[in-house]
């Protein structure tokens, strides 16, 4: 039995999907705060709960699981920095509280979602690779270090396996463009409504854009990943105008972008080196193009879940 805490969210439902494709038993855990329903898999366990409950052995028997994979979390940089206490209570003390269960329980193993985005700060070389400094910029990319930080420290302390995933930044079916994670949502989205989308800053600014089927194949392979933290992305960088051109042209949309002054605290360039993932076998498989293609059909009719 394998716990996916998230899984009611954009990638947390995605993992369920595969898992259950390949016979798992899946229990997810979510309190649908940024999840949906709908993403929900009918044939899993659904727990409706706060990963910060005291009593979460009430609902869910730890006993049988074997495997947690912990995509829950408060995943929004502009609240953690607004709200700091409040995003620490949900990363921090969130995954604190189901490490202790996992202790308390015994269960084997965590694959946990943390941030190559969030948790680097401002790189000091690109691409960057898993052994760069530490040095993140908002409450949100500090909390997701924690986390991972909490999950080493019970390895050594009790042995608990672990893998952790530092994703860059993730997009697909189902990411929520009332985000302010996923801009090819948002682009999508503004163009379907034929308002033109917003550029803040000079568009110059790169990111690493990773399809969400190839972070959860990641996932999967992550089972035989031990005691790793391995950056997931495609080690390709792409600017916010390259991404609004390829959108457009897909999109056959008229309009030009608006661009509006710089957002505080942004980092420029990020792209994350992956040559450790690709020496534990994974890659990224899916070319931009083809990734936003297959959004753009999913948002032009959300009634298919693509499941
Ligand atoms: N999307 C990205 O680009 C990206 C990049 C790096 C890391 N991540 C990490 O990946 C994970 C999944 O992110 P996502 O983009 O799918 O976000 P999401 O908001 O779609 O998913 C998060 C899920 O966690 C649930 N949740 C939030 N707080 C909870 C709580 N207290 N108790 C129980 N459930 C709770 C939400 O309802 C939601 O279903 C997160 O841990 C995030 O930090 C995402």
């Amino acid at each position: 039995m394998i716990l996916v805490t998230g899984g009611a969210g954009f990638i947390g439902s995605h993992i369920v999907d595969e898992l259950i494709k390949n016979n798992y038993d899946v229990i997810i855990l979510d309190n649908l705060t940024t999840g949906n329903k709908d993403n929900i898999n009918p044939k899993a366990e659904f727990v409706n709960a706060d990963i910060r409950n005291k009593d979460l052995d009430e609902k869910i028997n730890f006993k049988d699981l074997e495997l947690v994979i912990h995509q829950a979390a408060q995943i929004n940089v502009r609240t953690s920095v607004e709200n700091p206490i409040y995003d620490a209570d949900i990363n921090i003390i969130g995954t604190l509280n189901l490490l202790e269960f996992m202790r308390k329980y015994d269960v084997n193993k965590i694959i946990f979602a943390s941030s190559g985005g969030a948790v680097y700060g401002e790189p000091k070389y690109l691409p960057v690779d898993e052994n760069h400094p530490i040095n993140p910029l908002s409450s949100y990319g500090l909390s997701k270090y924690c986390g991972e930080e909490y999950i080493k420290l019970y390895n050594r302390l009790y042995g608990l396996e672990y893998c952790i995933l530092r994703y860059s930044n993730v997009y697909g079916e189902r990411q929520d463009p009332k985000g302010e994670a996923g801009v090819i949502s948002i682009f999508i989205d503004r163009m379907l409504k034929n308002q033109s989308p917003i550029i803040f800053g000079d568009g110059n600014q790169t990111r690493d854009f990773v399809y969400v089927k190839d972070v959860v194949k990641a996932n999967l392979m992550a089972f035989n990943w031990k005691n790793e933290i391995v950056n997931i992305g495609t080690g390709k960088e792409t600017s916010i105008n390259e991404l609004y051109n390829i959108i457009k042209n897909e999109m056959g949309f008229k309009g030009n972008p608006i661009y509006d002054k710089p957002r505080e605290g942004e980092i420029y360039r990020i792209y994350l080196n992956i040559e450790k993932a690709k020496s534990l076998g994974w890659k990224s498989e899916t070319d931009l193009r083809e990734g936003i293609k297959r959004v753009i059909n999913w948002m032009k009719d959300k009634k298919n879940i693509n499941r």
